[in-house]
């Protein structure tokens, strides 16, 4: 089962068609194909190949109850996955795309069902990375893409991620440097009674709600029952090896917490940090601390937090300590569902 996984080197914005073609050829052979994207980076096959998309799930070892987003790289390749003409969505995708927003609609017929773990529906998005457009222009087919990491595993931002979880996983990874928003798409669900955001992302549900004024957003973390629509939405997700726990109270608390945790003499597990710089700059950690900043914004946050919980498995630290930074921005319900799912729902209330 196991393959030589090649690296090509790529640049982000002006992509060379012969790395692009390569790829595309093993897409068309029913291979698997690791490309940037503008969140995150995917795990791709061809997405009207049913043998090719149990490749992604056997690749990542998901389980096949958890359903794919099919990605394209022009509104009209959207007949090829749903009967619903692209002028009923237009305002929609007219504002989004090409953009971090997947959209979940009824799925054709002919679309494979193990894309979208026999669920009648389909989910689609136009990414805007050029290398990912010239994939899926140069396959001519829509890729079906994961995120490009096992299981569980926090998502890959940058090719050497990819290559950590799939070595020999998968054929050609194309390289680009790190991804540029850093956490996954919204997803958005249009089968549903209201419109649904299944999952916050990139794209904000205040400027969803500009176009759509009943959207609703799901807090999925705080019940694995809840998790019917979208398997995939279970509470677990993202994990690093480590425990994560989120604080929860007035920072003062947290941070006055925090100190008396990280100088107890007596506590034997390995504690890591990850907070805001502000927090950071506050709390004046000792030395021996494993500690990541998520910056000084949200966009930072985004793009740090993934490689953050990596890079604390990779120093061997037990458990996470972490709050949810006091960013006022649009991109905050991304970053605390992926904190919350991070810490599988574990929250402390500190006083
Ligand atoms: O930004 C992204 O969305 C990245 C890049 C690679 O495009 N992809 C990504 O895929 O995050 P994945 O498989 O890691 O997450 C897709 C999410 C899952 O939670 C899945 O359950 C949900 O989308 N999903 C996929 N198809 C669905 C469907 N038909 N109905 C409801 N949810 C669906
Ligand atoms: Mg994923």
């Amino acid at each position: 089962m196991l393959t030589k996984t090649r690296i090509l080197q790529i640049d982000p914005l002006a992509p060379d068609a012969v790395h692009t073609s390569q790829a595309a050829q093993i897409i068309q052979a029913g291979g698997l194909v690791a490309f940037p994207t503008e969140t995150v980076y995917g795990l791709g096959a061809n997405a009207l190949d049913a043998d090719a998309i149990h490749r992604i799930f056997e690749a990542k070892q998901r389980p096949t109850t958890d359903p794919i987003i099919a990605h394209i790289s022009n509104v009209e390749a959207l007949t090829q996955l749903t009967d619903t003409p692209a002028s009923d969505i237009g305002t929609l995708i007219e504002a989004f795309w090409p953009g971090p927003l997947t959209l979940v609609l009824p799925r054709r017929e002919k679309v494979p069902a193990n894309l979208s773990a026999h669920m009648p529906t389909v989910a689609v998005r136009m990414p805007a990375h050029p290398v990912a457009a010239a994939l899926i222009d140069a396959a001519g087919v829509p890729i079906a893409a994961p995120s490009a990491n096992l299981f569980s595993r926090p998502s890959a931002t940058t090719a050497q991620h990819v290559l950590a979880d799939l070595d020999g996983r998968v054929d050609i990874i194309l390289d680009a440097g790190p991804t540029l928003i850093g956490v996954e798409s919204t997803v958005l669900d249009l089968t549903a009674s209201v419109p649904t955001i299944l999952r916050p992302g990139g794209t904000s549900v205040e400027a969803l709600r500009e176009y759509l004024p009943d959207v609703v957003l799901l807090q999925k973390w705080h019940s694995e029952k809840q998790a019917g629509q979208s398997p995939g939405m279970m509470t677990k997700h993202y994990s690093p090896q480590a425990q994560v726990i989120m604080l929860k109270g007035s920072r003062e608390a947290i941070l006055k917490a925090l100190h008396a945790r990280l100088t107890d003499s007596n506590a034997e597990q390995s504690v890591g940090i990850l907070l805001s710089d502000a927090d950071l700059t506050a709390l004046a950690p000792p030395k021996h601390v494993f500690k990541v900043s998520l910056g000084l914004s949200a966009q930072t946050a985004a793009t740090r937090l993934f490689a953050a919980l990596r890079q604390m498995d990779e120093a061997g630290v037990d458990v996470i300590l972490t709050r949810l930074p006091a960013y006022s921005s649009p991109l905050n319900a991304a970053l605390q569902d992926r904190l919350m799912r991070a810490a599988e729902g574990q929250v402390i209330e500190v006083r």
